[in-house]
């Protein structure tokens, strides 16, 4: 019998990872090349309602990786796969742009460490709370992020989702009163500063632009309200970082409740995570013992927005932001 059903009903099950969020997505038939468009329905579907899937033992290779990106962003209508940041350093694969390397390799195999700072410190980033491209004035739909090789089970490297709509929809009265109509100024350098302050204190956020968007903006896929929060956020539209800082606290508090958060252990190498960056955030873990000892080689691609709030505020959407050069001793 042939494993994968074509009675014309649906193809996927899911098995539930959180009370409110994501899925583990089973019945996925990876042999097929594009992946029919029953099937992309179905997951168009799912991660509609759901923000997060997690497909086990995908086993993509890069090509696949991208093509079913492609695939993503042209049934939503859009043009390409984005590669992402302007990071400032060669990726590994030359031949897939599209693909960004998320992993703790440099372009010689090596795990990188301190005597790569702006790798290393910038990395810290990535361990607070966040929506990929949340810093440019056209802001990304899906990521995929797909493992290839894991540090040993147990070492940490774990990714975890936080689930925003539910947490925007269960906001005290006053707070969501109080946040009506209030736009986000995003920098990319802030979150990087956040991270690791000494290392960019030399950084001025305000020195490049930010990216304009809606504190509570629809999510088009499902009609519900998402608080489009990251650690991007700088300040709010019209007031200062300091005037901004003690509501972005409270907001912080309220989001980051445990019961908002799901963690997905990575299980096998080959196994691939999709996520809506405009119904949920995320980040990486650095609980782990891993760091610095085994490689974690994960590669990821993302989708650029296509509802009709992907340019939030922006007049301008055509600049992309990068990473600010950090002063050394000795320079001005
Ligand atoms: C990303 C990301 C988290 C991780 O790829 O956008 O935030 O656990 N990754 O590597
Ligand atoms: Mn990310």
């Amino acid at each position: 019998m042939s494993p994968s059903k074509d009675d014309g009903g649906p193809q996927l099950t899911f098995k539930r990872l959180h009370p409110t969020f994501g899925v583990e997505v089973e019945g996925m038939d990876w042999t097929q090349s594009p992946v029919p468009k029953t099937l992309l329905d179905e997951i168009i579907t799912a991660i509609n309602r759901e923000g997060v899937l997690v497909f086990r033992n995908a086993n993509l290779n890069n090509e696949e990786h991208v093509a079913f990106s492609q695939q993503l962003a042209g049934h939503q209508d859009l043009y390409d796969v984005k590669a992402h940041i302007k990071a400032g350093r060669a990726m590994r694969f030359p031949e897939q742009p599209e693909i960004f390397d998320v992993s703790n390799l440099d372009n010689n195999g090596n795990i990188v460490t301190e005597a790569d700072p702006m790798r290393k410190e910038g990395n810290k980033g990535n361990f607070l709370w966040h929506a990929d491209m949340a810093y440019n004035p056209h802001r990304a739909l899906y990521s995929l992020l797909r493992a290839v090789e894991l540090p040993p089970k147990s070492s940490g490297g774990e990714t975890q989702y936080l689930d925003s709509r539910t947490a925007c929809e269960e906001l005290p009265e006053d707070l969501k009163k109080e946040i009506n109509g209030l736009i986000t100024h995003n920098s990319l350098m802030h979150n990087r500063k956040l991270g690791s302050p000494e290392y960019f204190k030399s950084v001025e956020p305000l020195d490049a632009p930010m990216a304009k968007y809606q504190l509570v903006t629809p999510h088009e896929g499902s009609g519900r309200d998402n608080l489009y929060l990251t650690t991007y956020a700088h300040h709010l539209d019209g007031r200062s970082w300091e005037d901004s800082k003690p509501l972005f606290d409270r907001l912080w508090n309220h989001l980051t409740q445990e019961k908002y958060v799901l963690t997905v252990y990575w299980e096998n190498n080959g196994d691939l995570v999709m996520w809506d960056n405009t119904a949920t955030l995320h980040r990486a873990t650095d609980t782990g013992s891993y760091g610095g000892k085994y490689v974690r080689d994960m590669r990821r691609t993302t989708t650029k927005d296509t509802s009709r709030y992907r340019f939030g505020e922006n007049e301008d959407h055509s600049w992309e932001a990068g990473i600010s050069k950090v002063k050394t001793e000795g320079e001005h």
